[in-house]
């Protein structure tokens, strides 16, 4: 696992874009896993600027997210479908039949994580996944467990999570308590990973993610076992490094 320190938010930003827009440059047509949460927001302005820019084409390429709450609709300015949009798709010329995400207004939600998982395998899998971490370790909505799960699943979001994500809803008694994500192989199938990682708060969990163990308690630990994953923190999240 490769990391990447830089000075600032926006540097790690920047350089976060490039690795998406290198990744496009040289296969138009790469599947593309994109994230959510606080962190890649800048990275997706860089992203819409390079495109502004005339400097990428997302015409050729299909899009798959790590998660969705369940239950939730997709035009509720809560879900993920709807950040995706308002921060990315609606400023690039990607296909809206191209861009995927789990379905959280599914009425058969195990169904859906099936259905989810296997256009994945259609698409030929991810060429690149964008990863964010929990301050607990999770990544997408894989929680720290006795178990982890392989394959997309219906996921209990702990009261670590609900809490941190409550700053994106009226109260943490609004985070739905579910949500449909990508399991750990799901994830691990992917050709390469960036991680991105910004903030003071984060440095603890960027030391346990480096500590050469692994552990089902700390998700994000099983990133150590993957050939091609790159890491690019501020210097604020590699404080404890
Ligand atoms: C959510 C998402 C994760 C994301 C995490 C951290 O729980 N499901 O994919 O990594 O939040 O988000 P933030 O970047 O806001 O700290």
């Amino acid at each position: 696992m490769k990391r990447i320190v830089c000075e600032t938010y926006d540097e790690m930003s920047q350089i976060g874009a490039y690795v998406f827009s290198e990744q496009i440059w040289r296969k138009p047509d790469s599947v593309l896993g994109f994230a959510t949460g606080g962190t890649p927001a800048g990275m997706y302005r860089c992203l819409v600027k390079m495109y502004n820019d005339g400097l990428v084409d997302f015409s050729k390429v299909t899009t798959f997210n790590l998660d969705e709450y369940y239950p939730m609709s997709k035009s509720s300015s809560h879900s993920y479908d709807y950040f995706m949009w308002d921060n990315l798709f609606s400023k690039i010329n990607v296909r809206r039949e191209s861009v995927y995400l789990p379905n959280g207004g599914a009425a058969d939600p195990e169904k859906a994580c099936d259905d989810y998982e296997r256009l994945l395998e259609s698409r030929g899998g991810l060429d690149i996944q964008l990863l964010g971490i929990g301050n607990n370790g999770h990544i997408a909505f894989n929680e720290p467990a006795d178990e982890l799960r392989v394959r997309t699943y219906v996921a209990e979001l702990t009261a670590d999570t609900i809490e941190a994500n409550s700053r994106f809803f009226e109260s943490a008694a609004d985070v739905p308590r579910r949500a449909l994500t990508m399991g750990m192989g799901s994830i691990m199938s992917a050709r390469r990973i960036l991680m991105l990682i910004a903030g003071e708060k984060k440095a603890p969990a960027v030391k346990a993610m480096f500590s050469g163990r692994i552990t089902p308690k700390f998700p994000a630990s099983l990133l150590q076992l993957h050939p091609d994953a790159v890491v690019i923190l501020d210097k604020d999240a590699a404080s404890m490094l």
